[in-house]
């Protein structure tokens, strides 16, 4: 009888090695950026790194360090000392993209990933956007 064993997308991924090299290169990034710098303390980024690689790898099947020692994620109420605009929103997700795009995953494990990374990073906004230039606000003429 052959037994099937279902593979995680943590496994999937490439594991311990994948998810160490991604946030790397992402923290890397986010150290020399002038919008997401100054909102980690000084001497804070190694932590940081720690926190979101074991974050991401309990989330995709991994280990659970994470919940071990940080409990329950609750990401959104974690965020919410962070003005977290759509500027810094996108900045986050740019430094992601491109430390993505070093791990040369295949199309299909890149798409899953991101589709997620881009959720996570718009539900974590908590600043909302400027209306667009130019946008007049007109009194309501049936009120
Ligand atoms: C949208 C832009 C985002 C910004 C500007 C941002 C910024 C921050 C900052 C300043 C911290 C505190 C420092 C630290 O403890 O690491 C933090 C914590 C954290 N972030 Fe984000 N973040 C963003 C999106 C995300 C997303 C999309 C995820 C997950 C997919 C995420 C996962 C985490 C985790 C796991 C922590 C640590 C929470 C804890 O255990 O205290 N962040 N983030």
């Amino acid at each position: 009888m052959s037994e099937q064993v279902e593979q995680t997308p943590y496994e999937v991924f490439g594991g311990r090695d994948f998810f160490t090299r991604l946030v790397a290169a992402f923290y890397e990034r986010v150290s020399n950026d002038d919008v997401l710098r100054p909102m980690y303390p000084p001497g804070s980024l190694d932590a940081a790194e720690w926190r979101l690689r074991s974050f991401l790898e309990q989330y995709w099947g991994g280990p659970t360090d994470y919940s071990d020692q940080r409990g329950h994620p609750r990401l959104r109420m974690r965020h919410v000392g962070f003005a977290i605009d759509a500027t810094a929103r996108d900045h986050w997700l740019m430094h992601m993209r491109e430390a993505l795009d070093e791990q040369h995953l295949p199309p299909e494990q890149d798409h899953v990933l991101w589709q997620y990374l881009q959720g996570a990073a718009f539900a974590m906004q908590n600043v909302a956007d400027e209306p667009p230039p130019g946008t007049v606000f007109e009194a309501d003429p049936t009120r």
